[in-house]
């Protein structure tokens, strides 16, 4: 048995410790925003943040992740937005990630396959980058991770309009 931090709830889970983290959210916690695409770290849809920096859980065993570490999936973006700002219980309970918000407005997603990992990475670029040029929007996404994220339905140029549009809306605090 092995304890995680997800989404800032302590959880107790069964698996094995070298059971993927990604199988253990999906399969044990039913969190399904992380999506398996390659299962070898090289697409980026099964990212989640781990204290605020994105990993593949394709690769991330259970066993390589320890109760302090707080790990957050698609499914914790709101609370996660909702506690940096401040918000009531009540308010977070209708808050969307600004990040979340702006693919929306933006209509990103076309199958929508990959977009857990780009809205992960987009999170952790604008925690730490509020305002990115256009070459730290693409540099995040291509060269500032394990590997490159992919998207098959080649949605880049959206992705890269999202972010923009994300970094405005966190800046007006929404
Ligand atoms: S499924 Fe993890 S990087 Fe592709
Ligand atoms: S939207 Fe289809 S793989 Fe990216």
């Amino acid at each position: 048995m092995a304890t995680i931090n997800v989404n800032g709830e302590r959880r107790e889970v069964q698996a094995p410790g070298d059971t993927p983290l990604l199988y253990v959210l999906r399969n044990d916690l039913h969190l399904v925003g992380p999506q398996f695409g390659c299962g070898l770290a090289q697409c980026g849809a099964c990212s989640v943040l781990i204290d605020g920096k994105e990993i593949r859980s394709c690769i991330t065993a259970l066993s390589d992740v320890t109760p302090n570490q707080e790990i957050t999936t698609l499914e914790g973006l709101p609370a996660r937005w909702a506690k940096q700002k401040g918000l009531s219980a009540e308010e977070a309970k209708t808050t969307l990630h600004p990040v979340q918000q702006a693919w929306i407005e933006e209509q990103t997603p076309q199958c929508g396959f990959c977009q857990n990992g780009m809205i992960i990475k987009a999170t952790e670029l604008l925690e730490s980058t509020p305002n990115p040029s256009l070459q730290q929007i693409k540099e995040a996404y291509t060269t500032s991770g394990v590997s490159p994220n992919l998207c098959r339905c080649g949605t880049y140029a959206a992705i890269i309009e999202a972010v923009q549009h994300a970094a405005t809306l966190m800046a007006k605090g929404r």
